[in-house]
Protein backbone atom coordinates (compact mmCIF):
# COMPACT_ATOMS: atom_id res chain seq x y z
CA UNK A 1 0.00 0.00 0.00
CA UNK A 2 1.44 3.66 -0.97
CA UNK A 3 0.31 6.68 0.32
CA UNK A 4 -0.96 9.44 -1.45
CA UNK A 5 -2.12 13.01 -2.19
CA UNK A 6 -4.34 14.59 -4.44
CA UNK A 7 -5.00 17.96 -5.04
CA UNK A 8 -8.02 19.91 -6.66
CA UNK A 9 -9.20 23.26 -6.04
CA UNK A 10 -10.56 24.61 -2.89
CA UNK A 11 -13.89 24.02 -2.45
CA UNK A 12 -14.21 20.62 -4.30
CA UNK A 13 -12.20 17.93 -1.25
CA UNK A 14 -15.34 16.59 -0.58
CA UNK A 15 -16.48 15.75 -3.80
CA UNK A 16 -13.04 14.67 -4.64
CA UNK A 17 -12.85 12.56 -1.55
CA UNK A 18 -16.03 10.65 -2.85
CA UNK A 19 -14.46 10.15 -6.54
CA UNK A 20 -10.97 8.42 -5.11
CA UNK A 21 -13.15 6.52 -2.30
CA UNK A 22 -14.69 4.84 -6.06
CA UNK A 23 -11.44 4.06 -7.61
CA UNK A 24 -10.78 2.18 -4.21
CA UNK A 25 -8.89 4.60 -2.26
CA UNK A 26 -8.79 3.90 1.10
CA UNK A 27 -8.12 6.28 4.71
CA UNK A 28 -9.41 8.87 2.48
CA UNK A 29 -8.60 12.32 4.05
CA UNK A 30 -9.72 15.81 2.74
CA UNK A 31 -7.49 18.88 4.10
CA UNK A 32 -7.88 22.10 2.19
CA UNK A 33 -6.64 22.13 -1.13
CA UNK A 34 -6.45 18.14 -2.14
CA UNK A 35 -7.19 14.74 -0.28
CA UNK A 36 -4.90 12.28 1.50
CA UNK A 37 -5.43 8.55 0.93
CA UNK A 38 -3.68 5.07 0.35
CA UNK A 39 -3.71 2.80 -2.11
CA UNK A 40 -2.07 0.19 -4.54
CA UNK A 41 -1.04 1.44 -7.80
CA UNK A 42 -4.14 0.40 -9.57
CA UNK A 43 -5.60 3.21 -7.37
CA UNK A 44 -3.03 5.57 -8.70
CA UNK A 45 -3.29 4.84 -12.48
CA UNK A 46 -7.32 5.15 -12.12
CA UNK A 47 -7.13 8.16 -10.24
CA UNK A 48 -4.70 9.83 -13.08
CA UNK A 49 -7.02 8.67 -15.57
CA UNK A 50 -10.17 9.60 -14.50
CA UNK A 51 -10.09 11.71 -11.65
CA UNK A 52 -12.31 14.78 -13.22
CA UNK A 53 -11.70 17.07 -9.73
CA UNK A 54 -7.76 16.65 -9.05
CA UNK A 55 -4.87 18.47 -10.37
CA UNK A 56 -2.23 16.39 -9.30
CA UNK A 57 -1.38 12.91 -7.66
CA UNK A 58 1.42 12.73 -5.53
CA UNK A 59 3.30 9.90 -4.24
CA UNK A 60 4.78 10.36 -0.93
CA UNK A 61 7.87 9.21 -1.18
CA UNK A 62 9.89 10.75 2.41
CA UNK A 63 9.07 12.96 5.14
CA UNK A 64 11.28 14.24 8.31
CA UNK A 65 11.44 16.84 10.63
CA UNK A 66 13.80 20.05 9.43
CA UNK A 67 14.51 23.54 10.67
CA UNK A 68 16.96 24.36 7.93
CA UNK A 69 18.57 24.04 4.69
CA UNK A 70 21.22 21.52 5.45
CA UNK A 71 18.33 19.37 7.16
CA UNK A 72 16.43 18.91 3.74
CA UNK A 73 19.83 18.28 1.85
CA UNK A 74 20.77 15.45 4.18
CA UNK A 75 17.15 13.81 4.70
CA UNK A 76 16.50 14.11 0.57
CA UNK A 77 20.40 12.92 0.27
CA UNK A 78 19.39 9.72 2.10
CA UNK A 79 17.06 8.77 0.00
CA UNK A 80 17.43 6.01 -2.57
CA UNK A 81 16.49 7.63 -5.74
CA UNK A 82 18.02 5.26 -8.05
CA UNK A 83 15.41 3.23 -7.17
CA UNK A 84 12.39 5.88 -8.24
CA UNK A 85 13.66 7.40 -11.30
CA UNK A 86 16.73 6.94 -13.89
CA UNK A 87 19.70 8.78 -14.30
CA UNK A 88 18.55 9.93 -17.82
CA UNK A 89 15.32 10.82 -16.72
CA UNK A 90 14.98 14.86 -16.23
CA UNK A 91 14.21 17.29 -12.74
CA UNK A 92 12.50 19.47 -11.78
CA UNK A 93 12.09 20.25 -7.66
CA UNK A 94 9.19 22.15 -6.22
CA UNK A 95 8.82 23.67 -2.82
CA UNK A 96 6.26 25.10 -1.88
CA UNK A 97 5.74 26.25 2.35
CA UNK A 98 3.19 27.06 5.02
CA UNK A 99 4.72 28.72 8.22
CA UNK A 100 7.77 27.78 7.24
CA UNK A 101 10.71 29.05 9.00
CA UNK A 102 13.28 29.19 5.63
CA UNK A 103 14.42 32.70 4.53
CA UNK A 104 14.52 31.96 0.58
CA UNK A 105 12.20 28.65 -0.84
CA UNK A 106 14.37 29.02 -3.81
CA UNK A 107 17.47 28.28 -1.90
CA UNK A 108 14.94 25.12 -0.45
CA UNK A 109 14.20 24.24 -3.82
CA UNK A 110 18.16 24.41 -4.94
CA UNK A 111 19.52 22.26 -1.93
CA UNK A 112 16.97 19.70 -2.67
CA UNK A 113 17.79 19.23 -5.72
CA UNK A 114 21.44 19.35 -4.57
CA UNK A 115 20.93 16.68 -2.85
CA UNK A 116 19.16 14.68 -5.49
CA UNK A 117 21.68 15.29 -8.10
CA UNK A 118 24.76 14.44 -5.74
CA UNK A 119 23.16 11.05 -4.72
CA UNK A 120 22.68 9.92 -8.68
CA UNK A 121 26.61 11.49 -8.95
CA UNK A 122 28.32 9.65 -6.13
CA UNK A 123 26.31 6.33 -6.88
CA UNK A 124 26.48 6.07 -11.00
CA UNK A 125 29.37 8.51 -11.35
CA UNK A 126 26.57 10.51 -13.37
CA UNK A 127 24.17 12.94 -12.22
CA UNK A 128 19.87 13.70 -13.70
CA UNK A 129 19.56 16.94 -15.89
CA UNK A 130 16.96 19.72 -14.88
CA UNK A 131 14.65 21.01 -17.23
CA UNK A 132 12.28 23.34 -15.68
CA UNK A 133 10.07 23.75 -18.48
CA UNK A 134 9.07 19.74 -19.51
CA UNK A 135 10.34 17.57 -16.63
CA UNK A 136 9.95 13.73 -17.16
CA UNK A 137 10.33 13.63 -13.18
CA UNK A 138 8.89 16.59 -10.94
CA UNK A 139 9.94 16.19 -6.81
CA UNK A 140 7.28 18.10 -4.86
CA UNK A 141 8.01 19.17 -1.43
CA UNK A 142 5.55 20.52 1.07
CA UNK A 143 7.37 22.39 4.42
CA UNK A 144 5.16 23.29 7.89
CA UNK A 145 7.01 24.98 10.16
CA UNK A 146 8.64 21.90 11.49
CA UNK A 147 8.08 18.90 8.61
CA UNK A 148 9.24 18.31 4.96
CA UNK A 149 7.10 15.97 2.85
CA UNK A 150 8.67 15.22 -0.51
CA UNK A 151 6.30 13.79 -2.97
CA UNK A 152 6.86 12.34 -6.99
CA UNK A 153 4.48 13.42 -8.93
CA UNK A 154 2.24 11.05 -10.76
CA UNK A 155 0.55 13.17 -12.88
CA UNK A 156 3.38 15.09 -14.62
CA UNK A 157 1.27 18.49 -16.57
CA UNK A 158 -1.72 19.08 -14.14
CA UNK A 159 -4.50 16.89 -14.51
CA UNK A 160 -6.72 19.86 -15.37
CA UNK A 161 -4.88 19.57 -19.08
CA UNK A 162 -6.68 16.69 -20.91
CA UNK A 163 -5.10 17.19 -24.06
CA UNK A 164 -8.04 18.42 -26.06
CA UNK A 165 -8.03 22.39 -25.70
CA UNK A 166 -7.09 24.10 -28.69
CA UNK A 167 -8.42 27.69 -28.36
CA UNK A 168 -8.71 29.35 -24.72
CA UNK A 169 -11.60 31.72 -25.42
CA UNK A 170 -11.89 34.78 -22.91
CA UNK A 171 -11.12 33.51 -19.56
CA UNK A 172 -11.31 29.75 -19.71
CA UNK A 173 -12.45 27.82 -16.17
CA UNK A 174 -9.65 25.10 -15.03
CA UNK A 175 -11.20 21.48 -16.60
CA UNK A 176 -11.18 20.54 -13.50
CA UNK A 177 -13.44 23.22 -11.69
CA UNK A 178 -15.76 22.85 -14.52
CA UNK A 179 -16.26 19.22 -13.84
CA UNK A 180 -16.81 20.31 -9.85
CA UNK A 181 -19.14 23.08 -10.70
CA UNK A 182 -21.31 20.49 -13.34
CA UNK A 183 -21.07 17.74 -10.08
CA UNK A 184 -22.23 20.51 -7.72
CA UNK A 185 -25.08 21.30 -10.44
CA UNK A 186 -26.62 17.80 -9.87
CA UNK A 187 -27.02 18.14 -13.18
CA UNK A 188 -28.19 14.25 -14.38
CA UNK A 189 -27.98 13.34 -18.16
CA UNK A 190 -31.64 13.05 -19.06
CA UNK A 191 -32.01 16.98 -18.18
CA UNK A 192 -31.18 19.77 -20.84
CA UNK A 193 -28.35 21.60 -20.22
CA UNK A 194 -27.20 24.78 -21.05
CA UNK A 195 -24.40 27.57 -21.12
CA UNK A 196 -25.55 30.50 -22.41
CA UNK A 197 -22.40 32.16 -21.62
CA UNK A 198 -19.71 29.33 -22.74
CA UNK A 199 -16.40 30.99 -23.76
CA UNK A 200 -14.03 28.04 -25.06
CA UNK A 201 -16.87 25.97 -23.52
CA UNK A 202 -15.31 24.32 -21.01
CA UNK A 203 -18.46 23.39 -18.73
CA UNK A 204 -19.68 22.01 -21.95
CA UNK A 205 -17.49 19.69 -22.88
CA UNK A 206 -16.91 18.78 -19.30
CA UNK A 207 -20.53 17.39 -19.24
CA UNK A 208 -20.72 15.98 -22.17
CA UNK A 209 -17.06 13.71 -21.15
CA UNK A 210 -18.95 12.85 -17.65
CA UNK A 211 -21.99 11.39 -19.13
CA UNK A 212 -20.78 9.59 -22.41
CA UNK A 213 -18.24 7.76 -19.78
CA UNK A 214 -15.27 9.19 -21.29
CA UNK A 215 -12.02 8.69 -19.14
CA UNK A 216 -10.74 12.36 -18.76
CA UNK A 217 -7.16 11.38 -18.87
CA UNK A 218 -7.38 9.17 -22.04
CA UNK A 219 -5.76 11.49 -24.88
CA UNK A 220 -2.60 12.41 -22.39
CA UNK A 221 0.43 10.57 -20.61
CA UNK A 222 1.26 10.59 -17.26
CA UNK A 223 4.16 11.03 -15.11
CA UNK A 224 4.10 7.67 -13.42
CA UNK A 225 5.36 6.55 -17.17
CA UNK A 226 8.41 7.99 -16.30
CA UNK A 227 9.28 6.28 -12.90
CA UNK A 228 11.01 3.10 -12.54
CA UNK A 229 8.13 1.71 -10.29
CA UNK A 230 5.79 1.73 -13.70
CA UNK A 231 4.09 -1.32 -14.62
CA UNK A 232 2.96 -1.31 -18.47
CA UNK A 233 0.89 -4.34 -18.15
CA UNK A 234 -1.42 -2.88 -15.15
CA UNK A 235 -1.63 0.37 -16.75
CA UNK A 236 -2.38 -1.33 -20.28
CA UNK A 237 -5.35 -3.21 -18.50
CA UNK A 238 -6.81 0.22 -16.33
CA UNK A 239 -6.44 1.68 -19.43
CA UNK A 240 -8.95 -0.53 -21.27
CA UNK A 241 -11.24 -0.85 -18.29
CA UNK A 242 -14.89 0.80 -19.33
CA UNK A 243 -15.71 2.34 -15.80
CA UNK A 244 -18.68 4.04 -16.76
CA UNK A 245 -21.79 3.11 -18.73
CA UNK A 246 -22.57 6.41 -21.27
CA UNK A 247 -26.24 8.07 -21.57
CA UNK A 248 -27.58 7.58 -24.72
CA UNK A 249 -29.66 10.45 -24.82
CA UNK A 250 -27.70 13.90 -24.30
CA UNK A 251 -29.10 17.44 -24.97
CA UNK A 252 -26.52 19.78 -24.21
CA UNK A 253 -26.48 24.03 -25.39
CA UNK A 254 -24.23 26.76 -25.19
CA UNK A 255 -24.05 30.02 -26.71
CA UNK A 256 -22.22 33.33 -26.33
CA UNK A 257 -22.70 36.79 -28.13
CA UNK A 258 -18.91 36.54 -28.94
CA UNK A 259 -18.43 35.10 -32.68
CA UNK A 260 -14.60 34.94 -31.93
CA UNK A 261 -14.42 32.82 -28.61
CA UNK A 262 -17.23 30.51 -30.14
CA UNK A 263 -15.09 29.57 -32.42
CA UNK A 264 -12.39 28.37 -30.08
CA UNK A 265 -15.45 26.95 -28.62
CA UNK A 266 -16.16 24.28 -31.51
CA UNK A 267 -12.31 23.77 -31.72
CA UNK A 268 -12.85 22.37 -27.94
CA UNK A 269 -15.33 20.87 -29.22
CA UNK A 270 -13.83 18.59 -31.95
CA UNK A 271 -11.54 18.17 -30.08
CA UNK A 272 -12.53 16.67 -27.42
CA UNK A 273 -14.52 14.25 -30.01
CA UNK A 274 -17.88 15.60 -28.18
CA UNK A 275 -19.76 17.74 -31.15
CA UNK A 276 -22.61 15.41 -31.73
CA UNK A 277 -23.83 16.32 -28.27
CA UNK A 278 -23.53 20.08 -27.96
CA UNK A 279 -25.59 22.80 -30.06
CA UNK A 280 -23.60 25.74 -30.29
CA UNK A 281 -25.26 29.37 -31.77
CA UNK A 282 -24.74 32.78 -30.96
CA UNK A 283 -26.65 34.77 -28.91
CA UNK A 284 -26.81 37.07 -26.29
CA UNK A 285 -28.08 36.01 -23.24
CA UNK A 286 -30.72 38.59 -22.72
CA UNK A 287 -32.30 37.56 -25.83
CA UNK A 288 -32.13 33.84 -25.84
CA UNK A 289 -35.27 31.75 -25.88
CA UNK A 290 -34.41 28.25 -23.26
CA UNK A 291 -33.66 25.94 -25.51
CA UNK A 292 -36.34 23.20 -23.85
CA UNK A 293 -39.50 23.93 -21.48
CA UNK A 294 -37.00 23.08 -18.34
CA UNK A 295 -33.67 21.97 -17.65
CA UNK A 296 -30.19 22.46 -15.78
CA UNK A 297 -28.18 26.33 -16.76
CA UNK A 298 -24.78 26.73 -16.02
CA UNK A 299 -22.79 29.75 -16.30
CA UNK A 300 -19.08 31.28 -15.58
CA UNK A 301 -20.65 35.39 -16.31
CA UNK A 302 -17.44 37.71 -16.99
CA UNK A 303 -17.17 38.85 -12.87
CA UNK A 304 -14.87 42.26 -13.46
CA UNK A 305 -11.69 40.69 -12.86
CA UNK A 306 -10.65 39.94 -16.02
CA UNK A 307 -13.19 41.05 -18.24
CA UNK A 308 -16.15 43.54 -17.84
CA UNK A 309 -16.22 46.40 -15.36
CA UNK A 310 -17.36 46.25 -11.78
CA UNK A 311 -20.18 49.36 -13.21
CA UNK A 312 -21.04 47.33 -16.50
CA UNK A 313 -21.84 44.14 -14.95
CA UNK A 314 -24.07 46.41 -12.05
CA UNK A 315 -26.19 47.69 -15.04
CA UNK A 316 -25.85 43.91 -17.01
CA UNK A 317 -27.17 41.71 -14.20
CA UNK A 318 -30.63 43.19 -13.30
CA UNK A 319 -31.46 42.91 -17.07
CA UNK A 320 -30.03 39.63 -16.77
CA UNK A 321 -32.70 38.36 -13.55
CA UNK A 322 -35.39 39.56 -16.10
CA UNK A 323 -34.46 37.76 -18.92
CA UNK A 324 -34.08 34.72 -16.91
CA UNK A 325 -37.80 35.34 -15.14
CA UNK A 326 -38.97 35.63 -18.66
CA UNK A 327 -37.71 32.94 -20.27
CA UNK A 328 -36.42 30.35 -17.84
CA UNK A 329 -39.07 29.46 -15.24
CA UNK A 330 -38.45 25.95 -14.66
CA UNK A 331 -34.81 26.21 -14.75
CA UNK A 332 -31.90 25.92 -12.25
CA UNK A 333 -29.82 27.93 -12.91
CA UNK A 334 -26.09 27.90 -11.71
CA UNK A 335 -23.68 30.73 -11.46
CA UNK A 336 -20.30 30.64 -10.88
CA UNK A 337 -18.81 34.02 -10.08
CA UNK A 338 -16.22 35.73 -7.74
CA UNK A 339 -18.78 38.29 -7.82
CA UNK A 340 -20.90 38.05 -4.74
CA UNK A 341 -23.55 40.79 -5.33
CA UNK A 342 -24.83 38.87 -8.50
CA UNK A 343 -28.08 37.18 -6.96
CA UNK A 344 -28.71 40.58 -5.03
CA UNK A 345 -28.29 42.67 -8.37
CA UNK A 346 -30.22 40.00 -10.28
CA UNK A 347 -32.89 40.75 -7.98
CA UNK A 348 -33.06 36.31 -7.31
CA UNK A 349 -33.36 34.58 -4.17
CA UNK A 350 -30.21 32.01 -4.29
CA UNK A 351 -31.59 28.56 -3.22
CA UNK A 352 -27.46 27.70 -2.59
CA UNK A 353 -24.53 29.52 -2.16
CA UNK A 354 -21.50 26.84 -2.35
CA UNK A 355 -17.79 28.86 -1.14
CA UNK A 356 -15.33 27.83 -4.38
CA UNK A 357 -11.71 29.00 -5.13
CA UNK A 358 -10.61 30.03 -8.45
CA UNK A 359 -7.10 29.50 -8.05
CA UNK A 360 -6.60 32.13 -5.14
CA UNK A 361 -9.99 34.27 -5.68
CA UNK A 362 -12.82 33.54 -3.47
CA UNK A 363 -15.60 32.72 -5.70
CA UNK A 364 -19.64 31.22 -4.92
CA UNK A 365 -21.79 28.82 -7.02
CA UNK A 366 -24.99 30.62 -7.31
CA UNK A 367 -28.01 28.13 -7.53
CA UNK A 368 -31.14 29.82 -8.61
CA UNK A 369 -34.26 28.21 -9.08
CA UNK A 370 -36.69 30.37 -11.44
CA UNK A 371 -40.17 29.70 -10.55
CA UNK A 372 -42.95 29.99 -13.21
CA UNK A 373 -44.82 32.93 -12.55
CA UNK A 374 -41.99 34.75 -10.48
CA UNK A 375 -41.78 37.75 -13.31
CA UNK A 376 -44.20 39.47 -11.98
CA UNK A 377 -43.64 43.35 -12.45
CA UNK A 378 -42.50 45.25 -9.83
C1 LIG B 1 -15.71 34.16 -17.99
S1 LIG B 1 -16.11 33.88 -19.67
C2 LIG B 1 -16.67 32.20 -19.70
C3 LIG B 1 -15.53 31.25 -19.82
C4 LIG B 1 -15.96 29.81 -20.01
N1 LIG B 1 -16.63 29.28 -18.83
C5 LIG B 1 -14.76 28.94 -20.39
O1 LIG B 1 -14.36 28.10 -19.57
O2 LIG B 1 -14.19 29.13 -21.46
C6 LIG B 1 -17.60 34.78 -19.88
C7 LIG B 1 -18.20 34.68 -21.28
O3 LIG B 1 -19.45 35.40 -21.27
C8 LIG B 1 -19.64 35.93 -22.58
N2 LIG B 1 -20.65 36.98 -22.47
C9 LIG B 1 -20.54 38.19 -21.87
N3 LIG B 1 -21.72 38.88 -21.99
C10 LIG B 1 -22.57 38.06 -22.67
C11 LIG B 1 -23.93 38.19 -23.07
N4 LIG B 1 -24.62 39.30 -22.83
N5 LIG B 1 -24.50 37.15 -23.73
C12 LIG B 1 -23.80 36.02 -23.99
N6 LIG B 1 -22.52 35.85 -23.63
C13 LIG B 1 -21.89 36.85 -22.97
C14 LIG B 1 -18.26 36.40 -22.96
O4 LIG B 1 -18.16 36.54 -24.38
C15 LIG B 1 -17.36 35.32 -22.38
O5 LIG B 1 -17.07 34.34 -23.37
Amino acid sequence: MEQFFASSPRGLESLLAAELGSFGAQRVAEVPGGVAFSGDWSVCYTANLWSRLASRILWRVAEFGYAGEDDLYEAAHKLDWMRLFTVERTLRVNVSAQKSPLKSLDFATLRIKDAVCDRFRETLGSRPNVDRANPDVRVHAFLDAVHCVLYLDTSGEPLFKRGWRAGAGEAPLRENLAAGIILLSGWKPEEPLLDPMCGGGTLLIEAAAMARGRAPGARRSFGFEKLKIFDPKLWAGIKNEERVPAAAKLEIFGSDNDPRVLGDARRNIAGAGVDRWIKLEQVDILERAAPAPAGVMVANPPYGERIGSKEELAEFYPRLGSALKKNYPGWRCHFFTADLRLPKLMRLQPSRRVPLYNGALECRLFEIRIVAGSNRPG
